[in-house]
């Protein structure tokens, strides 16, 4: 159960208080919930309770079928049987953040569009994209006949030791919450459920079943909380799924304040909590809010017995769990269904996988940050200078991250190398490369190119042929994933010793990275360029290609800073790293709401990029800026390209003190596509609970009165317009 102080609980009246007031964050629905309640009244207890589990494809954990899958539907991350008398579907649920992943689990499958990962997403600070995304997503997933997704990755990224990062979009609650919010409207809007996941504070992969992530709640409410609830408002997801981790002393899913209280009270979330697989160790965790349990078998082997569907049949027959709560249980998830309209699907529309690649090429242009240029880009199209392309498995193709969100292209990875590790996911940890290769597109767009290509293995064999070359670009990658936190910054395997070689002898090095979190940069200095791939899915390496050649222009922007090392950064040392899996571990998140830039800002430091940081091969020029004040600040500017070439620059609005606080925040961006020459004006509101900050005690947001400083800029190191602006105090709730 959650230990809450006394503090907290009158703060949580006084939360729920505050909805009943102001309304909540999820938009009626009456026909639904009447439907809702009218089939669970009808329903038995054995198909109630049968609708409170998911059973988990047949894999590694449960390795034969179970028999609550019938035989011949594909296997996938959970089934939950429907109740055909009553006209409710069987829920069946893929992994699909990153689109509809197949981690081993049905070897007939053709394979699916590999996006970009989240990140490279959320650089492109597009949410029309992101909505494409997950378009494409909620279209795979119907063809195959899944009619819920495990996406909407929200969580921040807070440490670049995350191995997960690369499945959420950022360190900003802004931007992951708008980012995340498009996502799931793209997968809903095609008729399939969509989560947001993982709630909340999963922000290390360090024994996550036994982390305690400790943070101030008012600062939770600020970030990470806030990244949900603004997904939550905009896009109603069918579901959420909490995290494996405790929050305070509770685990997520046992969270009582947060799944009963903020989620399903002050937000008004009309949808059903699903846990993390195997993180649901008893049947408490339903009077906490626990709608229902994932992946069943993992908890079995994890926890023993039989932990939760069972004893919660007992819990009910001898009163421990309300009725109305079991009713409650079912409602949310039957809700959903209709809310979302899986029970109305007529067949499948045909996918076109050609257009879903397109997207896919799309999101990775828009994605790629370049982060330097010394002028080394872009290569002239028609160049026939001599290119050493090395290391990174660049002919291959480009690397993707590991764990539940791997997704198997079309015809396949074009290589899939093990790599290992001592945890129990190690032997699930795999390089996949995605084809096509960068060796290849760089082929084929730099035609008159003498391209030789030289695996990276040895620094010294590397550095022969950068000798012999008038140009190279040299591959960075790392294996991050689901399970693992990086232990530090630097790359694996000798690659950091490679680039320094063939940049010690040849001037014009090009780093290309593909990598899950920024990283160390001891060679930064010589290279000429860096560009920041991360792991860009199926299209990326066309774009990286395109981008390198001159035909795309690069566009993306940092949605996390890029410190220029661990020192830098809130924790250097990352609590219970390396310890044996089942080491209860404590993450203090002492930063609180200073996430990032916030961070650096607060303690004056310099990262290596900035957030919101990139480079383009024109240039944008901002003035006249008019602000407004009110109940918010809104800013309107000018942004002109005054480069040779047609680009896009996302223009950043940024509060840079509040009333005497010197506080930091992004409070609204814009992508905006200029042809050379061309100007346009633009407004930016910001959201205003940006500007406020998170009263625990009174359970409301509270804008100070006073003069509030902004500025309008290219990244949060780069301010180019400052204004000032008059706002009233302002007290409002949820
Ligand atoms: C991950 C979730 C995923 C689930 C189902 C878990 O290990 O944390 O993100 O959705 O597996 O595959």
């Amino acid at each position: 159960m959650t230990s809450l102080t006394r503090r907290e609980l009158g703060t949580m009246a006084i939360a729920l208080g505050a909805s009943a007031m102001t309304g909540t964050s999820t938009r009626a629905d009456p026909a639904a919930d009447e439907r809702a309640r009218a089939t669970e009244q009808q329903m038995t207890d054995d198909e109630r309770f049968a609708m409170l589990v998911s059973v988990m494809g047949a894999n590694f954990v449960a390795p034969s079928r179970d028999p609550r899958i019938p035989a011949g539907l594909p296997m996938s991350a959970g089934y939950t049987p429907g109740v055909p008398r009553l006209g409710v579907p069987a829920l069946r649920s893929s992994d699909a953040s990153l689109g509809i992943a197949n981690p081993g689990y049905r070897a007939d499958d053709k394979g699916a569009t590999a996006l970009p990962s989240s990140l490279n997403v959320a650089s492109s600070f597009n949410p029309d994209l992101a909505r494409s995304g997950g378009q494409l997503i909620g279209r795979e997933a119907r063809s195959r006949g899944f009619n819920a997704v495990l996406a909407g990755g929200v969580n921040l990224t807070r440490d670049v030791r995350n191995g997960r990062n690369f499945e959420y979009y950022s360190e900003d609650p802004l931007l992951s919450g708008v980012l995340g919010a498009a996502a799931v409207t793209g997968i809903q809007g095609e008729g399939v459920i969509s989560t947001l996941k993982h709630f909340s504070l999963n922000c290390n992969e360090t024994n996550r079943h036994w982390l305690d992530a400790v943070i101030d709640p008012a600062a939770h409410r600020e970030t990470d909380l806030l990244a949900f609830q603004i997904a939550i408002e905009r896009s109603e997801p069918g579901a959420v799924m909490s995290a494996y981790n405790k929050i305070n002393g509770s685990y997520a899913g046992n969270n009582s304040y947060l799944l009963n209280d903020l989620l399903k009270g002050t937000w008004g979330f009309k949808g059903w909590v699903m846990s993390d697989w195997g993180a649901t160790p008893s049947w408490e965790f339903a009077l906490a809010g626990l709608d229902q349990e994932s992946g069943c078998q993992i908890d079995r082997v994890v926890f023993k017995d039989e932990p939760f569907i069972a004893p919660l049949r007992r819990a009910c027959a001898e009163g421990k769990l309300p009725r109305q709560r079991l009713s409650d249980m079912v409602r949310r998830i039957l809700r959903a269904m209709y809310a979302v309209g899986i029970d109305r699907w007529g067949a499948a529309p045909a996918v076109d996988m050609a257009a879903h690649h397109e997207i896919a090429i799309e999101t990775a242009r828009q994605g790629i940050v370049l982060l330097k240029n010394d002028g080394a880009l872009p290569l002239a199209a028609d160049t026939t200078a001599k290119i050493a392309v090395i290391g990174g498995h660049a002919d291959e193709g480009v690397p993707i991250g590991t764990g539940s969100s791997a997704v198997s292209p079309v015809g396949g990875y074009a290589a899939e190398i093990k790599i290992g590790g001592s945890h129990v996911l190690g032997r699930y940890r795999n390089l996949y490369l995605v084809p096509p290769s960068p060796l290849a597109e760089l082929k084929k767009l730099l035609p008159k190119a003498r391209i030789e290509f030289d695996s990276g293995q040895s620094p010294a064999e590397a550095a022969l042929l950068a000798r012999r070359s008038d140009i190279v670009v040299v591959f960075g990658i790392r294996v991050e994933g689901e399970g693992f936190d990086y232990p530090d910054m630097t790359l694996p395997w000798g690659q950091d010793e490679v680039i320094s070689a063939v940049s010690a002898v040849n001037p014009n090095t090009i780093v290309v990275l593909e990598t899950g979190n920024p990283v160390a940069l001891p060679w930064r200095d010589r290279a000429r360029a860096i560009v920041q791939a991360w792991y860009p899915g199926q299209g990326g390496a066309q774009a990286l290609a395109e981008i390198v050649s001159g035909r795309t222009n690069p566009s993306g922007r940092l949605p996390m800073t890029w410190p220029e090392n661990l020192a830098q950064t809130p924790r250097p040392e990352l609590p219970g790293l390396g310890t044996p899996w089942g080491t209860p571990t404590t993450i203090r998140y002492d930063e609180g709401a200073d996430v990032g830039y916030r961070w650096f800002a607060r303690k004056a430091l310099k990262p290596a990029y900035a957030f919101g940081h990139g480079l383009s091969y024109t240039r944008f020029a901002y003035r006249d800026l008019d602000l407004r004040g009110g109940e918010t600040v809104t800013a309107t500017f000018t942004i002109a390209n005054t480069g040779e070439r047609d680009g896009a620059d996302v223009a950043q609005l940024y509060l840079t003190d509040a009333a005497g606080d010197d506080r930091v925040r992004l409070l609204a961006f814009e992508r905006v596509a200029l042809k050379s020459g061309e100007s346009r004006r633009v407004t930016l509101t910001a959201e205003p609970r940006m500007l406020a900050r998170f009263d625990i005690g009174a359970g409301r947001w509270s804008i100070a009165a006073g003069k509030h400083r902004v500025a309008v800029g290219r990244a949060a190191d780069d301010l180019v317009l400052n204004g000032e602006v008059d706002l009233p105090a302002r007290v409002f709730g949820v």
